[in-house]
């Protein structure tokens, strides 16, 4: 005899090695309270159908609502013999209501419930890390705000290219996790659908009301095919994929956090609270907050792949390979809420070095670009104004010397079309000021761009 929920159809037990390795509850426990939430729903959805009298349904309600209480106080522990959090629940309200318990599973399969907790757990879960994601929006924004005077290298290729506002660079993550926060919540739409009422796979012969047990759980609506119900794991990849191009973006942030903090740079200094030390190295404050957010992109990847090849050949409909979809998504969520009040903390805490950065501009050439422009506008074709700017800076390089360092005659030298004005246009002030249409570096531009930004916090 096999004492297992199941253990009707078999005649011995089963191998310990089997329920270790086929055990989900380590993973799946997170998921004791939409468990309870959704057979709570089924049941009062029996009983307005008919299915339960109401008296069974009541004492199923209050029985979940009592393994809920236990389960916190202590008083009831999940047993990993009894596989996954749904017949442990199961088993635990029977040692609550007796065996009424039993008639909680009328009309359902542990596949369409797994798929019916996954479901709402993410759809919050989401929500949450929507929510994780504007803070570090708007850490990144009060930084800009603070900041708008503050003038830095702007850079391709990591080799200086022309200077910009500090505040614009923030905002271009502001930016980014606008898209991510639109994707996420994208793929909460898609979490959003209600599988419960699938049983099995194909459906039940009971007269359930799927669109109460959706609604009374706030889902958007029903699945409209049974067998799509219990397979559906899009909503995960989803997720993940959102998540995996979030850690991205933060990895992003970070790998800067860490270059700007070097001494090389010395662009922002971090605060200590967000930094450690080295056991050998006195001197040493190591950005590794920064460094780890970075490195567990790997993880959020890891899952988004991991979850990609568990699907990839799967027949319909439930098989017991989408069990480990958990693991993965589980892990991704929680690397991605740690990591972004982490950034967003060392956004708010970190000292911004003008100085440093003003006196990388001095020593560089990011104004050629602007020289250039001012021959253009005297009539010059761009092609040939490049080649004469091109000209002075490597002369410049020569005699070690900056562009700011050139006479008048010697930029007259080069071309008659410049006048004494020309040189007043190398000023990193200057460059920024010039870039004033929509979406530039300007002061002006990056406040417009600073209140589109905040409206969009605003009304999000
Ligand atoms: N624990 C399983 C999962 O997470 C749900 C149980 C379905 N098991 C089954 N043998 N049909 O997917």
């Amino acid at each position: 005899a096999n004492p297992k929920p199941w253990g009707g159809r078999f005649a011995a037990a089963t191998d310990r090695s089997v329920e270790a390795f086929t055990a989900s509850i380590d993973v799946d426990a997170r998921l004791v309270d939409v468990d309870i939430r959704a057979s709570q729903a089924h049941a009062r959805m029996l009983a307005a159908r008919g299915v339960l009298t109401p008296e069974e349904a009541e004492t199923l309600v209050a029985g979940l609502e009592e393994v809920r209480r236990r389960l916190k106080t202590g008083e009831f522990r999940l047993d990993p013999a009894l596989e996954d959090v749904h017949m442990n629940v199961e088993h635990l309200l029977a040692r609550v209501v007796g065996p009424v318990a039993g008639k909680l599973h009328t009309g359902r399969s542990r596949n369409d419930q797994v798929a019916t907790d996954m479901h709402l757990y993410m759809k919050e879960a989401i929500e949450r890390l929507i929510a994780a994601v504007r803070e570090l929006q708007r850490a990144l924004l009060e930084k800009a705000e603070a900041h708008l005077d503050v003038i830095m290298p702007g850079y391709t290729h990591l080799q200086r290219a022309q200077p910009v506002l500090f505040a614009h660079h923030l905002l271009a993550y502001f930016w980014m996790l606008e898209r991510d926060a639109g994707r996420l919540a994208d793929a909460r739409k898609r979490a959003d659908w209600c599988p419960l009422g699938a049983a099995a796979l194909a459906g039940t012969g009971f007269p359930l009301d799927r669109e109460m047990v959706a609604r009374e759980l706030g889902f958007a609506r029903v699945y409209p095919n049974s067998m799509d119900a219990v397979s559906d794991r899009d909503y995960l990849l989803e997720f993940l994929s959102a998540g995996s191009i979030l850690a991205m973006h933060l990895s992003r942030l970070c790998e800067e956090l860490v270059l700007w903090s070097s001494e090389e740079f010395g662009f922002i200094e971090l605060d200590d609270a967000y930094c450690t030390g080295s056991s050998i190295m006195p001197q040493k404050k190591n950005p590794d907050v920064a460094e780890l957010v970075r490195a567990k992109t790997g993880r959020v990847y890891g899952a988004l792949f991991g979850l990609l090849t568990v699907l990839k050949g799967l027949p319909l409909t439930y098989n017991r390979d989408l069990q480990e979809d958990k693991h993965g998504v589980f892990d991704a969520l929680d690397t991605l809420e740690a990591a972004l009040p982490l950034c967003a903390g060392m956004i708010r805490t970190m000292r911004v070095r003008a100085d440093r950065m003003a006196a990388a501009l001095e020593n560089d050439f990011s104004a050629a670009t602007d020289l250039a422009d001012y021959l253009v506008e005297r009539g010059v074709p761009f092609r040939e104004a490049h080649r004469i700017v091109g000209e002075l800076v490597l002369d410049c390089i020569r005699q070690g010397r900056r562009l700011q360092d050139l006479t008048a005659d010697e930029l007259r030298a080069r071309s008659a079309h410049f006048g004494p004005d020309a040189l007043e246009r190398l000023s990193p002030r200057a460059v920024v000021a010039a870039r004033r249409l929509y979406g530039g570096t300007a002061r002006e531009a990056v406040e417009r761009q600073l209140a589109e930004a905040r409206a969009m916090l605003e009304e999000a």
